[in-house]
C-alpha cells in the first residue's frame, strides 16, 4: 500500500497505471525512455520530506544544458517567488520557459546553482515529498489507458468525491460527467479520445487535486478554446489566491493571474515587475505581447 502513496504525482504514476493495464506498450516504452536518459533523477542519500510546505520558491545561479547537449538553455538565472504569489513567465519560442518549470518538481537536475523550495535544495528532498507539494500541469499532458478517474486521482491514497468535484470544477472539465461512463470511462491511447483542451482541462483538474502548495502550470490553457480559458481563469484565481504559482503564460489575458512577470531572454530572467509597469517599461515584452496578442486574436476571427 505504501509504494501506492508515494505516487502522488503524474510521472510516476505511470508506472502505477501501467502496471493495472498491460496493453499501453507504447506509453510503458515512452516512460522508459525518459527514466532511463535520467537516472540520476532519485532520492540522495539523506535526503528528508517537507511536511508542511510555505511554497517558497527560488532558483539561485541556475544554469542548465540537456543531456548530451553542449548548449546552456539556462544561465545565471535568479528569481524568487514567495509564499501565496504568482509569478508569469514570460519569453520568445525556445527561451527555456518550459524548462524552467522542468526543474521544481525535478523532471530535470540543474548544471549549476539551486532550485530551493522553502529554503531546501529540492534535490534534497524525497521526490515524493518534493512531488506531493508541487501540483504540475504542462502544455501537452499525457493521459494513461485507465479511466479518468484514475489518471486524476493517480495513486493518490484517499482522495474524496468533494475533492474531486471542486478540482474538476476547478478546471472546467465537467465534461467528464457525461462522457458515456462518466468517471469510469477510459481514456487515453488505448480509450475515448478526448480534445487537447479536454486533456488540458483533466490535467489542470489533476495538478490542483489535493491543494499542493505550488502550482506549476505552463502553459495550461493553450488549446482551451477563449471561452472557456475564460471561465477557467477565473476560478483558476482564486486557486492560485491561497498558492505559490509558476505560471508559464503566452495569452496576455492570463497575465491578469500573476502578480508579478519574470520576463526570460538569453536563458536568464531579464526583467521582473508588474505587468503594466513591464508592458510601459521593456520593448522586447512589449512585442512579445502584441504578437502573442495578434496571434490569438486571429485564431478565433
Ligand atoms: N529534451 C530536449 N533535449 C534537448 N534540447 C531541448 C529539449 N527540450 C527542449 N530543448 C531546447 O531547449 C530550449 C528551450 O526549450 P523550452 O521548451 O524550454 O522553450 P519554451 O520557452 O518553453 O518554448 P515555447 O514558448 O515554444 O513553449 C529550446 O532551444 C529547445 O530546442
Ligand atoms: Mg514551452
Amino acid at each position: 500500500m505504501n509504494y501506492v502513496f508515494m505516487l502522488t504525482w503524474p510521472m510516476d504514476a505511470i508506472g502505477y497505471v501501467l502496471s493495472m493495464s498491460e496493453e499501453c506498450q507504447t506509453a510503458s516504452d515512452r516512460l522508459n525512455e525518459v527514466f532511463d536518459s535520467r537516472p540520476e533523477i532519485a532520492d540522495r542519500a539523506g535526503a528528508h520530506s517537507l511536511d508542511r510546505c510555505r511554497g517558497r520558491i527560488e532558483f539561485r545561479g541556475v544554469g542548465f544544458k540537456y543531456p548530451k547537449s553542449d548548449e546552456w538553455i539556462l544561465r545565471n538565472l535568479n528569481l524568487v517567488i514567495e509564499p501565496g504569489e504568482t509569478v508569469g513567465i514570460v519569453g520568445r519560442t525556445g527561451s527555456g520557459k518550459t524548462t524552467l518549470a522542468y526543474l521544481l518538481p525535478r523532471l530535470y537536475d540543474v548544471a549549476e546553482g539551486q532550485v530551493l523550495l522553502d529554503g531546501i535544495d529540492v534535490r534534497d528532498l524525497y521526490l515524493r515529498s518534493l512531488r506531493s507539494h508541487v501540483g504540475v500541469a504542462f502544455e501537452d499532458p499525457i493521459l494513461f489507458s485507465a479511466s479518468v478517474h484514475e489518471n486524476l486521482v493517480m495513486g493518490r491514497p484517499v482522495v474524496s468525491d468533494e475533492e474531486l468535484k471542486r478540482a474538476i470544477d476547478v478546471a472546467q472539465a465537467g465534461f467528464v460527467w457525461d462522457l458515456p461512463w462518466g468517471l469510469e470511462t477510459r481514456v487515453g491511447e488505448q480509450g475515448y479520445t478526448l480534445s487537447g483542451g479536454q486533456r488540458q482541462r483533466l490535467a489542470l483538474a489533476r495538478a490542483v487535486l489535493g491543494n499542493p502548495a505550488v502550482l506549476v502550470l505552463d502553459d495550461p490553457l493553450s488549446s482551451v478554446d477563449v471561452h472557456t480559458e475564460a471561465v477557467i481563469e477565473q476560478s483558476l484565481a482564486r486557486v492560485l489566491e491561497g498558492v505559490t504559482g509558476l505560471l508559464v503564460v503566452h495569452r496576455p489575458s492570463t497575465l491578469a493571474l500573476a502578480d508579478r512577470v519574470a520576463l526570460i531572454d538569453g536563458g536568464t530572467v531579464v526583467a521582473v515587475g508588474a505587468h503594466t509597469d513591464l508592458l510601459k517599461s521593456n520593448d522586447l515584452y512589449r512585442a512579445l505581447l502584441s504578437q502573442e496578442y495578434e496571434a490569438s486574436r486571429q485564431q478565433t476571427a
